[in-house]
């Protein structure tokens, strides 16, 4: 089967090699097209634009920075959108909100074109090792459709409702996510300016009852002052903000992620936003 897949990142580029590796036929397209070199070392098929891609596939995935990024690949000038065959099926996977993903499946079906949105759980390592979970919004039978392809990317899928319902499920996660991070981190600066060793707070802190799971993935970022990317810090404040948009349309108030959401906003001012988002560590400890 062919399948498209445009944005190459961090993770679009593991999960097209996970494809590959279950013998999918990748057509693929970054706008950056040195990320692709590898996969199309490995067999994949290079297409110039969006829209070379959608002639030759029935099924295409995004995996996008935000929405603007999936506008200009899905409608902008060769886009894909326009190009793709009546009753192929576009996934979705970047974080987004909610009432976008809607968006995207009513101008889809005005082109005929059946669209999930489906962003994951899981960053690098799991998107290396197909371990992502795939929170999926749209009609049982696409999802369906979609079975063997999310198990070849990730380990789990689940159909969570109608359209919008996937990256619903995503922004809660998010939410948890970004601002568990900057609690931790604010925990341990306040410790250490109290005059305990980072040593001692990150085993105590993680090894206790109180701390995420994932905190403990982030500890030699923090030991070391080394923040390469796993999940970009400039896509957490954005992932808040997507957060805000969906708060604003369902009437809903969120003044944590919203006090959270500028805190990283202030940490990519300082040139943090390429990094790993736990470098807010980094950011709150420059006080002192
Ligand atoms: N990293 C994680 O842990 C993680 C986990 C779950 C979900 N996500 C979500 O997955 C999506 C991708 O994240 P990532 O970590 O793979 O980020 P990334 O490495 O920064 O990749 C972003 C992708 O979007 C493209 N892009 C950015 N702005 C664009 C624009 N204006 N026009 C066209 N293309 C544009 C980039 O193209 P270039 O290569 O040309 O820059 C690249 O393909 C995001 O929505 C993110 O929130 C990330």
């Amino acid at each position: 089967m062919k399948v498209g897949f445009i944005g190459l990142g961090i993770m679009g580029s593991r999960m097209a090699a996970n494809l590959q590796k279950h013998d999918y036929e990748v057509i693929i397209f970054n706008r950056t097209q040195d990320k692709a070199t590898s996969l199309i070392n490995n067999g994949a098929l290079w297409a110039d634009t969006p829209e070379v891609v959608a002639k030759q596939v029935d099924i295409i995935f995004t995996m996008l920075a935000n929405p603007e990024a999936i506008m200009n690949a899905a409608l902008g000038e060769h886009g894909f959108l326009d190009n793709l065959a009546p009753n192929s099926l576009w996934v979705d996977c970047s974080t987004v909100n909610p009432s976008f993903s809607r968006q995207m499946a009513m101008l889809a079906q005005d082109k005929q074109v059946r669209f999930l949105d489906a962003p994951v759980a899981g960053s690098k390592n799991q998107a290396e090792k197909a371990q992502l979970v795939f929170m999926v919004g749209g009609d049982a039978t696409d999802v369906k459709t979609c079975e063997p392809l999310f198990e070849a990317m990730g380990s789990r899928f689940i159909h969570v409702g109608e359209h919008g319902m996937g990256t619903s499920l995503k922004l809660a996660n998010n939410l948890l996510l970004g601002t568990t991070m900057a609690a931790f981190a604010e925990a341990v600066t306040l410790g250490e300016a109290l005059g305990i060793s980072q040593e001692m707070l990150l085993n105590v802190l993680l090894g206790g009852a109180v701390a995420a799971p994932f905190l403990s993935t982030k500890k030699e970022m923090l030991e070391q002052d080394n923040y390469e990317a796993e999940f970009p810090l400039q896509w957490m404040q954005k992932d808040l903000h997507m957060v805000s948009i969906a708060a604003h349309d369902s009437g809903v108030a969120v003044p944590v992620t919203s006090n959270v959401k500028e805190l990283y906003r202030l940490a990519m001012q300082q040139g943090l936003g390429e990094k790993d988002f736990s470098a807010i560590y980094s950011f709150l400890k420059q006080g002192f």
